[in-house]
């Protein structure tokens, strides 16, 4: 899992995964912030943690040292949760339909910085958040959920980011677990086919 910040999400998705039945374990948390909040809590609850400033560093070059960590931790799937730098193409291509991405708005509408700002200044009603799988193009890509958060009288921006930050959690752990059980039972079947056409004679 990639940070940059406070790392709620990234809380949800480890205390998630704690549950007997869930499908996923976090092998690390990185991050591009050496002090990010985050990384004490991962940390303290003893996951494995690295973290390495970006500064002066070029994009790609970076990008391979967080894949090395991900590939020594036996990553299967990378969840950024606040990861707030754009990935290079060559992480992303390599990652493709195992790295989510959560947002703090109903995607398409407002990609990038600033969600609840613009969202309060276009008077919107409804707000959301989306996991999504990642694509080179900033907060793009195929959406994977949604949840829906009302917009009320009176809100700021920071009780809004509240809210929408609520049902982040919820949707986050659900959304990873389904992708990874997809992905499990796939390579069951798979595994199963495989072993099923071992045992057939061979054909004539
Ligand atoms: C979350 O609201 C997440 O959706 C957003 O950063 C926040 C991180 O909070 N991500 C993006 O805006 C990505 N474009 P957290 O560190 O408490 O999880």
């Amino acid at each position: 899992m990639l940070i940059s910040g406070r790392g709620s999400n990234m809380a949800a998705l480890l205390y998630a995964s704690q549950a007997p039945d869930c499908p996923y374990e976090i092998v690390l948390v990185a991050s591009n912030v050496p002090d990010a909040p985050g990384l004490v809590l991962a940390a303290a609850e003893g996951v494995p943690v690295f973290a390495r400033a970006h500064t002066g560093m070029k994009r790609a070059e970076f990008d391979a040292v967080i894949d090395a960590e991900l590939e020594r931790r036996g990553a299967e799937f990378v969840a950024l949760a606040g990861y707030m730098r754009l990935l290079s193409d060559g992480f992303v291509a390599k990652w493709a339909g195992r790295c989510l991405n959560i947002h703090p708005s109903l995607l398409p509408a407002h990609k990038g910085l600033d969600v609840h700002e613009a969202v309060l200044a276009a008077g919107e009603t409804v707000t959301g958040c989306t996991v999504h799988l990642v694509t080179p193009a900033l907060d793009d890509g195929p959406i994977l959920g949604q949840v829906r958060v009302a917009v009320l009288p009176g809100d700021t921006a920071e009780t809004l980011a509240d809210r929408v930050h609520y049902a982040e959690h919820q949707l986050y752990p659900r959304v990873l677990a389904d992708l990874v059980s997809a992905a499990d039972s796939t390579a069951a079947w798979l595994e199963r086919v495989r072993s099923l056409a071992l045992a057939l004679p061979e054909a004539e």
